[in-house]
C-alpha cells in the first residue's frame, strides 16, 4: 500500500492534523508492515473514525477479519469501503478460524475466540467482562490508561454537548443538569457543560467521586438520598446517564420526577431502565453522542485507537503473562503528553462549574 489514503471517501472527512498518531503509525506500518502474517479480529463500532484505525492495520499487512459490536449498526458507507478494498467484513458473529489477536470493544468476542496471542480491549465494560471470565492468554486493558482519559474526560463530553444541543435545539445556557455517574464520561460530561449550564447536580454511590464532583463545584448526592435527587431532576433542564449501570434510574426514583426533563443516556446500556419508554429518552435510549456525528471529536479517539492497534505490538513482541492488564503507563504517558502539547488541553485542568454555591431550587426547567 502506497502513502494514500486506502479509504478516501470516509477518512478524507478528517483533518490529517487531528490524526496525530493514526497518521504516524500508519506511516511506519506501510514501511515496516509490522502485522504481516498475524490474523486479527477487530470488533469495534464501524464508523467513519473507526476506518482511519483499520487503514492502519490494513497498511501493517494484518490478515484482518473487522466485525462490529452488536450494540451498534455498522455504517453502510464503510462496509462498502471496506468490501471494495477486499477487507472482509463479517456481520454475523461466528469465528471458525483462529486468530493471532482479538481487538474487541464491549467484550462481545470473549466468549466466542480464544486468541492465540491474546487480546487487547477498550472498553471498561469489555474489560471487566474479561476480568470476570478469567482468560488464559493476555488481556490488554486500554481502559485503564491515561489515554482512555483523553476520550472519556475530554472528546466525549463534547460529543455529547454537541449532540445534545443538536438533538433538543434549546438553548442550554444557564439551565440545570443532572449527571448521574462522576466516572470517567460523568466528568467529562461536566467539564464539557461547565461553561455552558447553569447549575450542575451529580448523583454517585462513591464517596471519592461525590468529593471531586464537589469540588469541581457541582452539587454532588449520593444516589441513595432519594428525595433529594427526585426533587433535584424536578427541577433539572436535561437528566443525563453515565454510570454504566443498566436501569439505574427505574431501580431507585419515582420516574414521574423525571417527567419535565429532557432525558439522555450516555452509557453503553439503557440505563433509565422499564420504566421510560424508548420515546421518553433521546435517540431511543442508545448513547446520544453516537448519534450526531461531528468529525473534530477524531482528535480524541486517535490516541485511543491508536493505544488500541498497539495492543498487536505488544501481544506480538512484549508476550504479556496471561490475564487481564492494563495498556503500560510508559506508553500512556507518551502518548498523553505528546497529545496534550500539541493540541495545548490537559486532562487536569480545573472544570469551572458555574453556579457552584447556589442550591437546588427555582428555574431551568425545560417547556415539558
Ligand atoms: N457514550 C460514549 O461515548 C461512551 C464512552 C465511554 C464509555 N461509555 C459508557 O458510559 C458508562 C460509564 O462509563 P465510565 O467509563 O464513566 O465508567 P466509570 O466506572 O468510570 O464511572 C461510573 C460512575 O458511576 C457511578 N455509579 C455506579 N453506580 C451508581 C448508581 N447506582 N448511581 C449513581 N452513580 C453510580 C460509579 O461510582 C462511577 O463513579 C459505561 O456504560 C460506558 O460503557 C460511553
Amino acid at each position: 500500500m502506497a502513502e494514500a489514503d486506502l479509504f478516501p471517501a470516509i477518512t478524507g472527512r478528517f483533518a490529517a492534523a487531528d490524526l496525530l498518531f493514526l497518521r504516524r503509525a500508519r506511516r511506519r506500518a506501510v514501511r515496516t508492515r509490522p502485522y504481516a502474517g498475524l490474523a486479527v479480529l477487530h470488533n469495534v463500532p464501524l464508523t467513519g473514525e473507526t476506518m482511519c484505525k483499520i487503514e492502519v492495520l490494513v497498511a501493517g499487512g494484518a490478515d484482518l477479519v473487522v466485525t462490529s459490536p452488536t450494540f451498534m449498526t455498522p455504517d453502510p458507507l464503510c462496509v462498502g469501503a471496506l468490501r471494495a478494498a477486499g477487507v472482509e467484513f463479517r456481520a454475523e458473529h461466528r469465528f471458525p478460524e483462529e486468530f493471532d489477536v482479538v481487538l474487541d470493544c464491549g467484550g462481545e468476542l470473549e466468549p466466542l475466540v480464544t486468541p492465540r496471542l491474546g487480546t487487547c480491549e477498550l472498553t471498561g465494560t469489555g474489560t471487566r467482562r474479561y476480568r470476570a471470565a478469567g482468560p488464559t492468554y493476555p488481556v490488554i486493558a486500554v481502559d485503564e490508561s491515561r489515554v482512555k482519559d483523553l476520550e472519556a474526560l475530554l472528546g466525549t463530553g463534547r460529543g455529547f454537548v454537541h449532540a445534545f444541543r443538536a438533538l433538543v435545539g434549546e438553548p442550554i445556557d444557564g439551565k440545570p443538569f443532572l449527571v448521574f455517574g462522576y466516572g470517567k464520561v460523568g466528568r467529562g460530561i461536566v467539564r464539557a457543560l461547565a461553561p455552558h449550564a447553569g447549575r450542575i447536580g451529580v448523583v454517585d454511590v462513591d464517596r471519592a467521586a461525590l468529593a471531586a464532583a464537589a469540588r469541581a463545584g457541582c452539587e454532588a448526592m449520593h444516589a441513595d438520598e432519594v428525595g433529594r435527587v427526585e426533587d433535584w431532576a424536578r427541577q433539572a433542564f436535561a437528566v443525563v446517564t453515565a454510570t454504566g449501570v443498566p436501569g439505574v434510574v427505574t431501580a431507585a426514583y419515582d420516574p414521574g420526577a423525571f417527567a419535565g426533563a429532557h432525558l439522555a443516556n450516555m452509557g453503553g446500556e439503557d440505563e433509565f431502565g422499564d420504566a421510560f419508554a424508548q420515546a421518553d429518552v433521546l435517540c431511543a435510549k442508545q448513547p446520544v453522542n453516537f448519534s450526531v456525528s461531528d468529525p473534530a471529536l477524531v482528535r480524541y479517539l486517535d490516541p485511543v485507537f491508536h493505544a488500541h492497534n498497539l495492543g498487536i505490538d505488544l501481544l506480538s513482541c512484549a508476550r504479556p503473562r496471561p490475564g487481564v492488564q492494563p495498556f503500560p503507563d510508559f506508553l500512556a504517558d507518551e502518548i498523553v503528553d505528546a497529545w496534550q502539547r500539541a493540541f495545548g488541553e490537559r486532562l487536569d485542568a480545573d472544570p469551572g462549574v458555574r453556579g457552584a454555591a447556589l442550591t437546588a431550587g427555582g428555574g431551568g426547567h425545560r417547556d415539558a
